[in-house]
């Protein structure tokens, strides 16, 4: 009989390797980003039928505006084409969609699409899809406490949280980043504070169900001791030789 796996309650992902898996193929940039879409799309799907609540992804860093002027206008073209296909799709398999990252420095057109889309999946219930968009962690922790200042409200760990994008959801559980590189790159930089990270070699557009059962099977096979010891954390054993 086989055990069923420990499936952490929030997934969050650095979908990173898109230019790579073009590159390996002479195809421009784009087209692993379009690649990207398709991998998100089955990775959503994924993550609802294994019973996770909470599916965060990284898909535009406030750092990439650094990208060249046609890699950045073909993302946020692909943004706003992804979400008149997917949008429909993604109501009817019950996923509530919300974008978090700076909205000001979006076109009209992209803001609009997102408001749309957030509000067309206002009542699913199923999993809950963060799309971090023109987001950075740095960025999230300053609005937050530059808000919580301005309303004259104390800077605690608490009001910290609300005042953050990410305050509708507990924090991730498991961090996956794809692509090989192992580091943060300004992704979740509060809420990652205790999650489990598993970095793949895999390129984004590679990254399939068995990859997300691996990541998966890995944060299983972890303790998490928030602070405290082993023993803490096991289940009290009964007395083996009891009297
Ligand atoms: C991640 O893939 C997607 C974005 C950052 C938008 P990359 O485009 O960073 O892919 P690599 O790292 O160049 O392969
Ligand atoms: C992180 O990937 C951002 C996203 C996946 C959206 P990058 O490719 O931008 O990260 P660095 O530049 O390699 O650190
Ligand atoms: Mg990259």
């Amino acid at each position: 009989m086989s055990v069923s796996p420990v499936v952490p309650h929030h997934i969050a992902i650095v979908m990173d390797g898109n230019g790579r898996w073009a590159k390996r193929r002479f195809l421009p940039r784009l087209a692993g980003h379009k690649q990207g879409v398709d991998s998100l799309r089955r990775c959503v799907r994924a993550c609802a039928e294994r019973g996770v609540g909470v599916l965060t992804v990284f898909a535009f860093s406030s750092e990439n505006w650094n990208r060249p002027a046609d890699e950045v206008s073909g993302l946020m073209e692909l943004l706003a084409l992804a979400l008149g296909r997917e949008v429909p799709q993604l109501k009817k398999d019950g996923v509530r969609l919300y974008f978090v990252g700076e909205r000001a420095g979006l076109s009209q057109k992209v803001r609009d699409g997102l408001v749309q889309a957030e509000t067309a999946t206002a009542e699913n219930t199923r999993l809950v899809l963060n799309v971090c968009f023109n987001y950075g962690g740095r960025w999230d922790i300053a609005q937050a406490a530059a808000s919580l200042a301005a309303r004259g409200e104390p800077i605690t760990e608490a009001s910290l949280h609300g005042a953050m994008g990410m305050s509708h959801v507990p924090d991730p559980d498991l961090v996956i980043r794809t692509g090989g590189e192992m580091r943060i790159s300004n992704f979740l930089l509060w809420q990652s504070a205790y999650a489990e990270f598993v970095f793949s070699d895999r390129l984004w557009p590679d990254f399939d169900e068995s990859a997300l059962d691996e990541a998966i099977a890995a944060f299983g096979s972890r303790e998490r001791r928030f602070g405290k010891t082993s023993e803490q954390i096991l289940p009290a054993h009964p007395d083996p030789m009891p009297g």
